[in-house]
């Protein structure tokens, strides 16, 4: 079976097409959006989604969020101590263990294993981000068999609701981690993403993290909270912060708070205050927009509808910013958490050729500008060096194949090398290295040898580049060298198999898991008498459990779920 899955920086969902339209699936606690969260333990036990990131509070050096932030790059996150190498995580093993949750939750409500995916990426996924996010979906079992532009998924979640034409719309997909801008026209079944922009580093987190600058001073002026370790107080200070970030979607002010030991340290934030913060971020937004239009040549009052998409987009300052820039209202009609996987089980639909949208064609454009490191004379007698020369154009649209020819600048040189780079800068250190290619070439003068460089950018956004000296006939076939980059076979399978053995709670616990773990958090929210009566609450809970009985064990939770319903429904905290 092949499903369609948003991997987000916040929330993951995925979806599978059935009877001809594309349905959300619900994980264990029956929740649309499983939360982009992993916590391990010492002992290897895992919890991910809703339980991982209340662990996050209680337990902030064994949980990870936001990692997709990190895809793609060498780091790592340690959790649980020594359970898994030496406990530490891979953005794309943390992503693997959200995208085996999402599967599995498939095959809870349709009795079968899914082994295929259609995966969705930011639209400004560089190839390494792309390649492992693929390598996630093989760690999980699933063979990713494409990645799609979320924008673009989004997009053909709002355009093939009626499947009629749509003069061109923009969709504007701010989430928890990414910006993305495109601009989709359809006509006769064709829908065509004209150009994309985006911001790889702007989202919801972002927005947490100017709320939390600006806060923390005023409720700890003697930097008490300097003395925690950085993962306990950044847990802290997010939570504080997204938790009064979204009551200000409701309200014109908010408390910002957090409880430090014994104290609860808070202070109330205006609508006005929390503008200005934000404000370095919302002109930011800007950029994208402008460009992406100014790509496909279509001018703002064209536009037939602005979509929004991405749960950070709920935001009235960032509505205000849109409708600013745009001088209208944004079209608020697709589900803005929904939609990414919607799209994402329609790809997924395309690729299986559904009998249901055999009219229907997708084209895409690649989003940002690919091409090689070359020296130039500067007409003096000087040569220029690590200047960038574009092979690719940006939104030109894929798959695409363009070849351009290099020559060597010295005297017997023995070698071509090529570094690869992503980006829009006349100089090769304002872009990003996506890796390097060197090719042996005959022994000339300078400028009598050269190389054919190709590169193949495919509809999933991976690059492959060729690399031919006619004069010897030799040739280089790259996907990016970088050692790090390109775990071997025998690599991924250790790491499958170190993941394999972490422990899960069965299906069957899982929620009762998720409320132990909720009302852990809680306790750690509060303090005082509120605190002790949660204590209270979670032994009778732990008792109930105790006893294997059913009965008493479903009693118990109900009366948990419904006291924490109370005590979080007070206000922020
Ligand atoms: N009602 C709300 N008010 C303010 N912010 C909200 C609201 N609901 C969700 N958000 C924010 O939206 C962000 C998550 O959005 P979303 O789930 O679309 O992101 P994502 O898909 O996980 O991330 P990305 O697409 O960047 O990888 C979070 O920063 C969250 O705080
Ligand atoms: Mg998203």
């Amino acid at each position: 079976m092949l499903i369609g899955i948003d991997l987000g920086t916040t929330n993951s969902a995925v979806a599978i097409w059935r009877d001809g339209e594309a349905v959300l699936v619900p994980n264990v606690l029956g929740d649309f959006l499983t939360p982009s969260a992993v916590s391990i333990a010492r002992d290897g036990q895992a919890w991910i989604g809703r339980p991982a990131l209340d662990r996050l509070a209680t337990h902030p050096q064994d949980t990870a969020t936001s990692f997709k932030r990190l895809m793609g790059t060498a780091s790592t996150t340690r959790l649980g101590g020594k359970a898994y190498k030496a406990g530490d995580y891979k953005a794309e093993d943390l992503s693997a263990l959200v995208l085996g949750a999402l599967a599995a939750d498939v095959e809870a409500l349709t009795g079968e294993r899914p082994t295929e995916a259609v995966v969705t990426v930011p639209a400004f996924f560089n190839d390494r981000q792309r390649k492992a996010t693929r390598r996630a979906g093989e760690l999980a079992g699933l063979t990713v068999r494409r990645l799609i532009n979320e924008p673009t998924a989004a997009a053909l979640a709002f355009g093939l609701q009626d499947k009629g034409d749509r003069e061109p719309f923009l969709v504007f997909d701010l989430g928890g981690g990414t910006f993305d801008v495109s601009v989709v026209e359809m006509f006769d079944g064709v829908v065509e993403v004209r150009a994309s922009a985006g911001d790889n580093r702007l989202g919801g987190d972002d927005f947490d993290h100017a709320l939390a600058a600006m806060a923390k001073p005023r409720i700890d002026p003697a930097h008490r909270l300097d003395a925690l370790a950085a993962a306990h107080r950044e847990a802290l200070l997010k939570r504080a912060a997204e938790t009064c970030r979204r009551a200000l979607s409701t309200a014109s002010e908010a408390e910002f708070a957090l409880v430090l030991g014994e104290e609860r340290l808070a202070t109330v934030i205006t609508e006005a205050e929390f503008e200005s913060a934000c404000e370095p971020l919302l002109r930011r937004l800007r950029e994208p927009v402008v460009r992406a239009l100014r790509d496909c040549a279509i001018d703002a009052s064209e536009l037939s509808e602005i979509v929004l998409v991405g749960g950070a987009t709920r935001m009235p300052v960032v509505r205000r910013a849109i409708t600013r820039l745009f001088g209208r209202f944004p079209n608020a009609s697709v589900h803005p958490d929904h939609a990414v996987a919607l799209g994402a089980a329609m790809q997924a639909a395309l690729v299986g050729r559904d009998a249901a949208l055999d009219e229907i064609r997708i084209t895409d454009v690649c989003p940002f500008t690919l091409g090689v490191e070359v020296a130039e004379q500067d007409g003096h007698g000087g040569l220029q060096r690590g200047l960038f020369s574009p092979v690719i154009e940006r939104n030109t649209p894929v798959p695409v194949s363009r070849m351009n020819t290099y020559s060597t600048l010295g005297d017997n040189q023995k070698t071509l090398e090529f570094g690869i780079y992503q980006g829009e800068a006349r100089e090769v250190r304002g872009n990003v290295k996506l890796g390097h290619i060197a090719i042996p070439v005959p022994p000339r003068a300078a400028g009598e040898v050269s190389a054919q460089v190709r590169f193949s950018y495919d509809s999933s956004g991976l690059l492959e580049i060729d690399v031919h000296v006619p004069a010897s006939g030799v040739e280089r076939n790259l996907v990016i060298v970088d050692e790090e980059d390109r775990p071997g076979r025998k690599e991924l399978e250790s790491r499958r198999a170190a993941l394999a053995k972490l422990k899960f709670h069965p299906r069957e616990d899982a929620g009762n898991v998720a409320v132990m773990t909720r009302a852990e958090r809680c306790y750690e929210d509060h303090i005082g008498d509120v605190r002790q009566a949660i204590g209270h609450w979670i032994t009778l809970f732990a008792g109930a459990l105790d006893t294997q009985d059913p009965r008493r064990i479903a009693d118990a939770r109900a009366m948990l779920v419904a006291r924490l319903d109370e005590v979080e429904s007070v206000g922020p905290l």
